[in-house]
């Protein structure tokens, strides 16, 4: 299957009513776990990469990966620079042979968010890549914050309708109370959906929205990792069923990233747990790679993308 764009999947996911999983990749085994676990499914699939997770597996080594993911299955996949926090780095992936790239201005004024959105997507699109862009502030939305702290991280719906019209962006990653990492909420989950179905008007019919720091943190993943020698303390994520009612509205596109990693470690504790004798690599990376590839397509099922490649 030749590699794919995501404007194209997005369309179909926004058309059909579910959204495309875009899971973070380091190494190899993670990325065989999520190719396998959405080819199995028949899922479009995005692979993505951090700043960190390039410097870490390097350019070269994680287009090699990307490309024998591509040759060895028969879905659509697309390769996509997660939170690209400069012009230079946008430029070096799409230079490089990306799919896909986000940059991610959401750290700075709306103003200076909109130049460097538009710098990139001025690169970007004469090169036929799609381009995501961040507004607002991802962070976990506290019960006792006041309203008006409250109010300053969720998207404003009428600043994303300017945003997107002024700078072209092809999707949007919106701050609607999901946050990155283990610890999302102190008390009870929340996301505004209101204020998803608000931004959701304001923008052109099915415009694409992003959704960041959707890990479920599933307790029994947690409880594993602490079983076998962890110490996570209160670590909460957003429930899937609320995964699932975003996915069913305008957004397109769900970043996961802290559930393969809590799957993963918690497999690999396990192994040295229960067999302290065992050195061999293949014998912790195997299981892991395999409980990447269920969390995966656990998650497909949630977004409802399973046969929709
Ligand atoms: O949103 C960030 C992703 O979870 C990647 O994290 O920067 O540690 O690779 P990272
Ligand atoms: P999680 O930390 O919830 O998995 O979010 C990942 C993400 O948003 C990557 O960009
Ligand atoms: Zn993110």
């Amino acid at each position: 299957m030749p590699k794919t764009g995501t404007c194209e999947m997005f369309k179909k996911a926004n058309d059909g009513g579910y959204a495309v999983g875009a899971f973070n990749i380091n190494d190899m085994e993670i990325l065989q776990g999520i190719v396998e676990a959405a080819d199995e499914l028949s899922a479009p699939l995005i692979l993505q990469v951090s700043a960190g997770a390039r410097k870490y597996a390097r350019h070269e080594y994680l287009m090699k990966l990307f490309e024998a993911a591509v040759e060895t299955s028969r879905i659509p996949i697309a390769l996509h620079l997660d939170h690209g926090d400069s012009f230079e780095l946008c430029k070096a992936v799409i230079d490089g042979g990306f799919s896909s790239v986000m940059i991610d201005g959401s750290k700075y004024p709306f103003e200076e968010n909109i130049a460097l959105t538009k710098k990139v997507v001025e690169y970007a699109h004469p090169r036929g890549i799609p381009v995501e862009a961040e507004l607002g502030k991802l962070a976990g939305v506290e019960d006792d914050v006041k309203v008006a702290a409250n109010e300053a991280v969720y998207t404003d719906p009428k600043e994303a309708a300017e945003f997107v019209e002024r700078t072209g962006c092809d999707s949007l990653a919106v701050a609607i109370g999901t946050s990155h990492g283990a610890y999302k909420f102190k008390s009870e989950a929340k996301l505004n959906f209101e204020r998803l179905g608000e931004i959701q008007k304001l923008l052109p019919e099915k415009y694409p929205l992003v959704l960041h720091g959707a890990s479920s943190v599933l307790t029994e993943f947690v409880e594993m990792c602490n079983k076998f020698g962890g110490q996570l303390k209160n670590a909460k994520g957003v429930p899937e069923e609320m995964i699932k009612k975003a996915a069913s509205m305008n957004v397109a596109k769900v970043n996961i990233d802290t559930d393969l990693r809590l799957a993963m470690t918690a497999s690999i504790r396990r192994v040295f747990t229960e067999q302290p004798g065992e050195f061999d690599p293949r014998k912790y990376l195997g299981p892991a790679r395999d409980a990447i590839r269920d969390m995966v397509k656990r998650k497909l099922a949630v977004l409802g993308c399973g046969g929709k490649a």
